[in-house]
């Protein structure tokens, strides 16, 4: 496993700005996963400064959200549809006919068949080059809670408290938080060819270190990127404040530029 440690959240932002923008330059037609919550605002900011002011072209870029809130619209402000809008579509040229978000309002006796119908759209497009991904408080990815089976594919899941009160942040109240989605699985997130997965502040901490040093298991969602051949963890000082191997992280790190490889 890659493992970044780096000052703060700006740093943290721009360093995976940076991997995304590789990959786009390598891979001009590409698929990308995205992920929504407080952690990578910062990295889309960065994103579309890159189109607006080094001409970094998303007219290639296919993307797949990991999931959306289940009951809400995609024109609900609070939906991820109107996020990925707000802090990415609207400041670069991704083609909004190449993004895609599962859809929250979906009727229940459809659910399954769209579920089907998402994970089928990545297969046709030829599967997720870079998957970016946030780790939860209870140490979920994407909404793969506490318990998710790692095997698990794309489907209605319940979120856990811990989420909906982590969440009532962006809701007037907790009350508000929709208590259902529509998340890709461990299993679909485990196909893609490469992981980004990105952490910041104290409060992350605890879970980080569960997550990358602790036992693999589905009681830390986010432990399952231990299974995945190439991960690159991007963390700020503070969520990387509970690793007992940081040492070997930042000497690791120190080592890539003369090898020029990334050291997985
Ligand atoms: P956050 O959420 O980025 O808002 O901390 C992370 C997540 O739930 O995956």
């Amino acid at each position: 496993m890659r493992v970044l440690i780096v000052k703060n959240y700006e740093e943290l932002s721009v360093k995976a700005a940076e991997e995304v923008a590789e990959l786009i330059k390598r891979k001009p037609i590409c698929v990308l996963g995205l992920a929504t919550g407080g952690t990578p605002v910062g990295m889309y900011k960065e994103l579309a400064r890159m189109h607006q002011s080094e001409g970094l072209d998303f007219s290639g870029v296919a993307t797949f959200n990991l999931d959306e809130y289940y009951g809400l619209d995609g024109s609900h402000p609070h939906s991820y549809r109107c996020f990925m809008d707000a802090n990415l579509v609207d400041g670069t040229n991704i083609n909004r006919e190449n993004m895609f978000i599962p859809n929250g309002k979906v009727a229940i006796k459809d659910v399954e068949a769209h579920c089907a119908e998402y994970e089928e759209k990545i297969k046709e497009a030829g599967g997720i080059d870079l998957q970016v991904l946030g780790i939860g408080g209870d140490g979920h990815i994407a909404f793969n809670e506490p318990g998710a089976s790692l095997a698990s594919r794309t489907r209605l899941v319940a979120l856990n408290e811990q989420t909906i009160k982590d969440n009532a942040r962006f809701f007037a109240s907790a009350e508000e938080v929709p208590v259902y989605a529509i998340s890709m699985g461990v299993g679909t997130i485990l196909e893609a060819r490469e992981l980004l997965v990105l952490a910041n502040g104290e409060k992350k901490a605890d879970i980080v270190a569960k997550a990358l040093e602790g036992p693999l298991s589905s009681s830390v969602v986010a432990s399952v990127i231990q299974l995945h051949p190439k991960v690159t963890v991007i963390l700020d000082e503070e969520a990387a404040g509970k690793l007992s191997r940081a040492n070997f992280y930042k000497f690791a790190a120190s080592m890539e530029g003369q090898v020029r490889l990334k050291l997985f």
